[in-house]
């Protein structure tokens, strides 16, 4: 019988569902990072406000952990800070 929570949308960006989520979890993708690759959960605009969460929170249930247990995604800032009239004239400094 399917779960109904299975088809709740769990990263709107990526449009994933938890059952994409945990399928992907059973197949052996069981740290964030890997997760991240194969399903790009946490690389859309919002950039895993929403999911980041609740996938840590999923992990933590099939591993049995605690969410703290679970190692958050490496964020990745840019490297050098760019003002924005230089992205919109498109010179460099
Ligand atoms: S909800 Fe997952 S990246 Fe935005």
């Amino acid at each position: 019988m399917k779960d109904e929570a299975d088809e709740t949308i769990v990263c709107r960006c990526e449009d994933l569902t938890l059952a994409e989520i945990r399928a992907a979890i059973e197949a052996g993708y069981t740290d964030f990072e890997e997760l991240k690759r194969f399903l790009r959960v946490g690389m859309g605009p919002c950039q895993g406000r929403t999911c980041i969460p609740i996938v840590r929170r999923e992990l933590a249930r099939y591993l049995r952990k605690s969410v703290g247990e679970i190692a958050a995604p490496t964020k990745r800032p840019p490297a050098v800070n760019v003002l924005f009239g230089t992205v919109k004239s498109g010179s460099e400094r």
